[in-house]
């Protein structure tokens, strides 16, 4: 959902082509603000903030998060910030003990069923009817009061089609891909309307279709049994630096990482890695003068579905969107052994973020690549039309999300480079005297510059 105007986002793109023009231009006085931001930079602090958070793993809604949201408040503070813990509720689900698939005919054949996160509980035997891809004209005018629908993937969400046949009655799903291999599939969010719904290969889903159309009845035992959802609480740690007021553009640059690991990683570089350096720039950036809004963030449940940066991004107001040119996400920022360096932008296109950060990089240590990459939390800043980018080393390491993601695989040299490359971009924003993105505000030029073209990863 874009929800800028169009008049913002012109606003926006000219300030993108203004700020490239101004700054892909070779400018040997960056270097020198640079220095300001590189000199202070300590990466043993990043470090050792790594190393405290991930003690242990950090699964949104529990203690070990309000532990590490504590602490990273009460650096922000000491740094002297204005510090604001932000709840949001979110859904803890935990898989069922039991999944089970049987239809009359086929006793031998083992459907290996999967469940669906999110899925309801249920014990069912019903008549087995075929509903295609289970849209609303495929259920339009069906009675299926009893039945257990079979449905193949595709056109329509998990939940939709769920939704859909419990809609017409039908009191489970079974869903066969269309693709050979499983489906790890989620419905997104709980819902009171679901029917207990299995996945299976797509062989054996078409097996029933075909002897279903060949007018053949088949009863179809479905059985989901231990699956639960609870509410929680986790939280966002926001915070916030205002420009002396005889100084202020009005804009707002946001740099964000997620506090939250996964159940049973200790996420030394998922992504305790973001969250240490977004500390280390709040530390750097605290008393520098700046004539733009500073907004360092950690969001929680991330590894959930990014559901504190949507919680964050929803409670921003219009003129906050307005407001908000920037968004740097760093996730993921120092293992030994990932790859190199990407930028990643929801769209692929580069925007503002991944030019600051290609002519940083250029400045300070070498060409920065690009790449197209949801999966963080730039996401919900992407849809709501603000310029973000994902800051991630791919490919990346086989430790990402296991127990050994752990302090030993550190970089400091992988977390220097990343601090540098986003402080000096986000410096380059935030200075006083970048007359660029001021004047583009103000008076909105024609786009009228060309991008080099460069290669997407
Ligand atoms: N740090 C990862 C994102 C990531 C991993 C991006 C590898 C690019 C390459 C993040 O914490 C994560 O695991 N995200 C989830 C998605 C999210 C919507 C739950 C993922 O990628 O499975
Ligand atoms: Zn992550």
């Amino acid at each position: 959902m874009l929800r800028k105007s169009i008049v913002s986002l012109a606003v926006t793109s000219s300030l993108v082509f203004g700020m490239t023009a101004a700054y892909a231009a070779a400018n040997p006085s960056d270097h020198a603000f640079d220095n300001k931001i590189v000199k202070r930079i300590k990466v043993d602090n990043i470090y050792k903030t790594i190393e405290l958070l991930s003690k242990e793993p950090r699964v949104a809604g529990t203690p070990a998060e309000d532990k590490a949201v504590e602490y990273i408040a009460k650096q922000f503070k000491s740094f002297g910030y204005n510090t604001e813990i932000q709840p949001f509720e979110m859904f803890q689900y935990t898989s069922p003990t039991t999944v089970e698939l049987s239809v009359d005919g086929f006793v031998d054949t083992d459907f290996a069923p999967d469940s669906f996160t999110y899925g309801a509980n249920g014990d069912v035997t019903g008549e087995l009817v075929y509903i295609g891809l289970g849209g609303p004209d495929d259920v339009d005018g069906l009675d299926l009061s009893g039945k257990v629908a079979l449905v193949k993937r595709g056109s329509y969400t998990f939940a939709e089609k769920i939704l859909n046949a419990a809609g017409a009655g039908a009191e489970a799903v079974i869903l066969f891909n269309n693709t050979s291999g499983g489906i790890n599939g989620t419905l997104g969010e709980p819902s009171d309307g679901y029917v207990p719904a299995v996945a299976i290969g797509r062989d054996l889903g078409e097996q029933l279709a075909d002897r279903l159309a060949a007018g053949e009845g088949l009863t179809a035992h479905v059985k989901i049994a231990g699956a639960k959802v609870e509410r929680q609480t986790s939280h966002n740690v926001i915070a916030t630096k205002k420009p002396n007021p005889n100084k202020d553009t009005g804009q707002i640059v946001i740099v964000g990482a997620h506090h939250d690991s996964v159940e049973g990683g200790p996420g030394a570089n998922d992504d305790a890695s973001g969250t240490a350096t977004v500390l280390e720039l709040a530390r750097v950036l605290s008393n520098m003068p700046i004539d733009t809004e500073l907004r360092f963030i950690t969001f929680g449940a991330e590894e959930n579905g990014l559901v504190g940066s949507y919680a964050y991004a929803e409670s921003l107001t219009e003129d906050e969107i307005d407001r908000i040119v920037a968004q740097f996400q760093m996730d993921m920022v120092g293992s030994r052994d990932a790859g190199e360096l990407i930028m990643y932008t929801v769209d692929g296109e580069k925007n503002i973020v991944t030019d600051l950060g290609a002519a940083a990089g250029a400045r300070l240590s070498g060409v920065v690549n690009y790449g197209q990459e949801g999966r963080s939390d730039h996401v919900p800043f992407a849809e709501l039309g603000i310029p973000s980018a994902l800051f991630i080393h791919a490919p990346v390491e086989p430790w990402y999300h296991t127990p050994e993601d752990t302090i030993d695989k550190i970089s400091k040299d992988k977390l220097q480079q990343v601090a540098e490359i986003v402080g000096a971009a986000v410096y380059q924003i935030a200075r006083p005297d970048t007359p660029a993105l001021k004047n583009a505000r103000v008076a909105p030029k024609p786009v009228d510059y060309e991008f080099e073209e460069r290669e997407l990863e």
